[in-house]
């Protein structure tokens, strides 16, 4: 079955750490699959974490950007909307890797900053994900982007929170956001990372409390030297070694979710 799955919660929890290792795990359980990976946070970088130097120029706020000097220009018609510009532009800015592809979003060029060119993210999605089995979103902090139209696209929402106050804090806000704007996520998983054992009661307790029907606890990933020695040397994470105990704990997650 088709899964959109975005990645969301407090800045640094492990969100596109968690979404490098899903990836890591669907592409050995099936070298077929059609995996997209959207990077749409603009202040954190997937390239960075699997080795693959993305430029300006290669995101969709890059692309975007040259579009309109060629407009300026007037190399192109200056009656093209902007949804045109994402829809001609988008399949341009898919970097296409071994085995799965990358669409960086990039910042948009000065005023309106990266949001302007994350309000096209739903656009985007619909657009692209006809063509792939399984698309991993590393999501901007707000979740609206994803409600600028009616209907569900975005199948599966995973929480990340670290053993934080603001990280629990964060959570709780994103699924009342979820509700405020009426995503209907089918599911929202919430998975504790870099926890230790003693306190996995304290988050057991929270989500138990959470009435929402969609909202499950996923499970926990403990802090792992491996991942912090492949951050610290700059390794491509998908390198890590399959029989790291983070991986085989965050792949039984996964498992469940697909
Ligand atoms: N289970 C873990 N064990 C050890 N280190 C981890 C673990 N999970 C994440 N980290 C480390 O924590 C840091 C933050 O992780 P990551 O970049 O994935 O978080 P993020 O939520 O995507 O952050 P941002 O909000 O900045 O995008 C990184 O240095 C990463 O290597
Ligand atoms: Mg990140």
């Amino acid at each position: 079955m088709k899964k959109i799955i975005s990645f969301s919660g407090k800045g640094g929890v492990g969100k596109s750490t968690l979404l490098v290792l899903m990836l890591k795990y669907l592409l050995e359980k099936n070298k077929n699959l059609d995996i997209l990976v959207i990077d749409a946070d603009p202040d954190a970088n997937i390239g960075d974490i699997i080795g693959k130097e993305i430029n300006f120029k290669e995101t969709v706020g890059g692309k975007m950007a040259e579009f309109k000097h060629k407009i300026q220009e007037r190399k192109i018609p200056l009656d093209v909307s902007k949804d045109q510009i994402v829809e001609s532009e988008v399949f341009d800015a898919l970097i296409e890797m071994d085995s799965f592809d990358i669409l960086e979003m990039g910042r948009g060029e000065g005023e309106g900053c990266y949001c302007s060119i994350n309000n096209y993210l739903k656009r985007i999605i619909d657009i692209l994900s006809k063509n792939y089995d399984f698309v991993l979103i590393d999501a901007p902090a707000g979740l609206e982007y994803f409600a600028r139209k009616t209907g569900r696209n975005v199948t599966d929402l995973v929480i990340v929170t670290d053993p934080s106050k603001m990280g629990f804090h964060t959570m709780k806000r994103i699924i009342e956001i979820t509700k405020e704007v009426n995503l209907l996520f089918e599911n929202i998983w919430i998975v504790g990372n870099r926890f230790p054992q003693d306190v996995r009661e304290i988050l057991e307790k929270e989500v138990a409390s959470i009435t929402e029907q969609n909202v499950k606890l996923l499970g926990f990933v403990s802090n792992s030297d491996d991942i912090s020695k492949m951050n610290l040397i700059g390794e491509n994470l998908l390198l890590l070694p399959v029989d790291s105990k983070a991986y085989i704990t965050a792949k039984d997650l996964f498992a469940s979710i697909i």
